[in-house]
């Protein structure tokens, strides 16, 4: 009886009504069970959401690497469009939750009834201050809710293992391997701190944090970036002086998440809004980079390998990007600016040149 009752809310729909009455509370998994195996998802209805209990990320239309780190709390990729937002809709989802440096799409979210929350946090992990608002975020906002970075693999998972931990719902092992699950790459040894280090919180501590949650957090300043990019173009330098393998005195180096990395530093500056306001000379050098970045990222995701004398090639073309531009940017520059830690730590608003 029970079970008819389930298939007929899941042929209904309704998802989320399942996972609150049955999934969280059984070892049952009606979404992966009451229904036929279905080929590659078309349509979001078709595609339920992932259960803790499910050993792999799904897909459906529009997200990718989606898992659950809680009862109807779910880590994924940024919503690809219509057919993203289409997905949490179907799934119910109230909240979103955008731990990514890029603005998030508010139009869509807001046709389809959904609340934005931009609290972005580094591939290097965030402090004691985000993590209590993203805990609270979770705590207080309507669920479902769905936490997202660009990939749905690093970030997202290290902010949903960590919040799951830090509201009792996974032990720390069980948030470690969900965080393995989504994809997270073991060079995040940042993201796995934060996890490791998270406990249970009690609800005046959690109280601490803000109830005002942004919809958008301004994107970190040019010069912010530029540290970020050059840290990462070093440990690529490092990576081809070892042959484009992991160098013998970094171990801890992942080549492929090194220049997945800098694409991404790369892609975040470049919809950043201050560059629309730099000229197209500016932007066009940025996009070059930018692609050249993501070159060498699917050379040495599907080489495992790699062709070192075309990864290379690519390299030197990057760094003539970085020369070029740094050259070009300087002349546009009205005044010598300080650009050193202290001024990138304040992060100033660029001047338009
Ligand atoms: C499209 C233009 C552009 C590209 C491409 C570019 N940069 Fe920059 N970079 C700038 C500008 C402009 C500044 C100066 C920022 C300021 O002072 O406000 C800068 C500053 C820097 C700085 C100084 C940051 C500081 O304050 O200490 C470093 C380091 C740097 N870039 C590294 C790189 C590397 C490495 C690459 C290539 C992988 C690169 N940049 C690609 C435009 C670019």
């Amino acid at each position: 009886m029970a079970q008819m009752n389930i298939k007929a809310l899941l042929w209904r729909g309704s998802w989320i009504a399942v996972l609150y009455t049955t999934v969280w509370a059984s070892t049952t998994m009606p979404g992966a069970s009451a229904l036929p195996p279905t080929a590659a998802p078309t349509t979001p209805a078709q595609t339920p959401p992932p259960t803790t209990a499910m050993s792999a990320p799904i897909e459906a239309p529009g997200l990718l690497n989606v898992v659950a780190y809680g009862p109807a709390v779910w880590s994924g990729s940024v919503p690809a469009g219509d057919a993203g937002f289409a997905t949490l809709k179907a799934w119910g989802v109230q909240t979103v939750i955008s731990v990514d440096g890029a603005a998030p799409d508010l139009t869509r979210a807001s046709a389809n009834g959904i609340r934005y929350v931009h609290l972005p946090i580094g591939y290097d992990g965030f402090d004691d201050a985000r993590k209590l608002q993203l805990v609270r975020a979770v705590r207080d906002l309507p669920q479902p809710i769905y936490i997202h970075c660009h990939h749905g693999k690093h970030r997202s998972a290290g902010a949903a293992g960590t919040i799951a931990v830090s509201l009792g719902w996974l032990t720390t092992d069980a948030a470690l391997a969900r965080m393995k699950i989504s994809g997270t790459a073991p060079n995040y040894t940042g993201l796995y701190a934060c996890a490791a280090s998270a406990s249970l919180l009690n609800a005046a501590t959690i109280d601490q944090a803000s109830a005002d949650f942004p919809s958008v957090t301004r994107p970190n300043g040019l010069v912010e970036a530029m540290l970020a990019i050059d840290d990462t173009n070093d440990r690529l330098v490092a990576i081809e002086r070892a042959g484009w393998k992991v160098p013998a005195d970094h171990t801890d180096l992942v080549p492929v998440a090194e220049a997945a990395a800098l694409a991404d530093h790369l892609r975040l500056l470049a919809a950043s809004p201050e560059i629309a306001a730099r000229p197209p000379s500016f932007r066009d050098l940025l996009a070059k980079s930018q692609s050249i970045a993501q070159r060498l990222e699917d050379q040495l995701n599907t080489v495992p390998s790699g062709d070192p004398a075309r990864l290379s090639a690519d390299m030197q073309a990057l760094q003539a990007t970085c020369k070029d531009c740094h050259a070009s940017a300087r002349n546009q520059r009205p005044a010598p600016r300080d650009v050193s830690a202290t001024s990138a730590a304040a992060n100033p608003p660029p001047t338009a040149p």
